[in-house]
């Protein structure tokens, strides 16, 4: 059985939590079972299914992180919370807003449903494959590297070093990727892309092999929870109304067609990956005082036996519990 929630009329010491993240990584592993890891992206594959870590940094800067948390993972999906971002800052909220909307889909990822159903004036949202591909397209540069060079270096002054492309899973993605070829050709059809479209996908290939720790994404996880902001210096990384509208998509758009249920059920702002990454952020929030983060916190998770939607089921479950245990909803 796992362990209820600490006994509130004890101060959280960081080794009484530290004791039930272990104990409630190692309970939530059985869950890993229910999952299959990715495929259709050939090297993914050889993830350990029944890998399952997590990661927790506060905005103090009190670290927790129990199970698997040395396996580096590609971001994936994750990355298109951080190109949003890019563009955003490059381009401005309103010209990006003018060309990819706020909407969730309800369908799955990597649909083509709506670009062919609806004759929509853009795609739906920004996290969906033919979103992220339009985003893409519309950062500056003439080659992906010149695209994805100001996503390095804004990972670069959040990390303080840069994170490394997985040329592998690159390649293998570049390789095999029809469904984003096809998503690429309605787009050029509709005329959503900015840039020609196999450097669009080159850019969004690489900017989905990006690898990264799970320390390293929850470092991430802090500055949205902290609008923009660096906790520790007070300096503003990412303009505040772009980390709260990455935040509010986070909320809305960021798990596809789970992200009602995540809202409903876990209630923090996230955005999983087909490694099997989630970033959640915890905004500071009002309530009894000794709960852990209460200046809040981000969380790395990350379990690559994925459900239907391309979510880690493990991980889901872990942050659902967490989430109730320590009153973390935004809600
Ligand atoms: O485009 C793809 O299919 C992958 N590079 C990313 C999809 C993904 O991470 C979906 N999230 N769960």
């Amino acid at each position: 059985m796992v362990q209820g929630s600490a006994n509130l009329n004890t101060k959280l010491t960081e080794e009484w939590l530290q004791n039930y993240v272990d104990d409630w990584v190692k309970f939530f592993g059985r869950y890993t079972n229910e999952g299959e890891v990715a495929s259709y992206i050939p090297i993914l594959q050889e993830a350990n299914k029944s890998h399952l870590g997590i990661s927790i940094i506060g905005n103090e800067g009190m670290m927790i992180q129990s199970g698997n948390i040395d396996v580096p993972f590609t971001i994936q999906s994750i990355s298109k919370v951080f190109t949003f971002i890019v563009a955003c800052m490059e381009r401005g909220v309103s010209y990006v807003l003018s060309r990819v909307d706020v909407e969730p889909t309800g369908e799955a990822f990597n649909s083509i449903m709506h670009l062919e159903m609806k004759k929509i004036k853009k795609p739906f949202n920004p996290f969906v494959n033919a979103g992220a591909i339009t985003v893409t397209s519309l950062l500056n540069g003439k080659t992906s590297d010149e695209k994805l060079e100001p996503l390095f270096r804004l990972f670069e002054k959040i990390l303080g070093a840069r994170p490394r492309l997985n040329k592998k899973v690159y390649e293998s993605e570049n390789e095999t990727s029809v469904r984003n070829r096809a998503i690429g050709y309605y787009l050029v059809e509709l005329g959503y892309l900015e840039s020609e479209l196999e450097l669009a996908l080159d850019t969004y290939f690489k900017q989905c092999s990006i690898e990264i720790s799970l320390s390293d994404l929850a470092r991430l996880g802090v500055i949205l929870a902290n609008d923009g902001e660096d906790p520790k210096t007070g300096i503003e990384i990412i303009p505040k109304q772009v980390a709260r509208l990455a935040k509010s998509l986070m909320l809305t758009c960021g798990m596809y067609d789970a992200s009602g249920k995540f809202a409903a059920y876990v209630g923090i702002p996230a955005k999983s990956g087909v490694s099997g990454g989630i970033i959640a952020v915890a905004p500071p929030r009002i309530r009894q005082e000794n709960l852990p983060f209460l200046n809040g916190c981000g969380i790395a998770v990350y379990g690559p036996a994925l459900d239907e939607q391309g979510n880690s089921v493990a991980g889901i479950r872990l942050l659902r519990h967490i989430a109730k245990q320590w009153d973390l909803s935004i809600f």
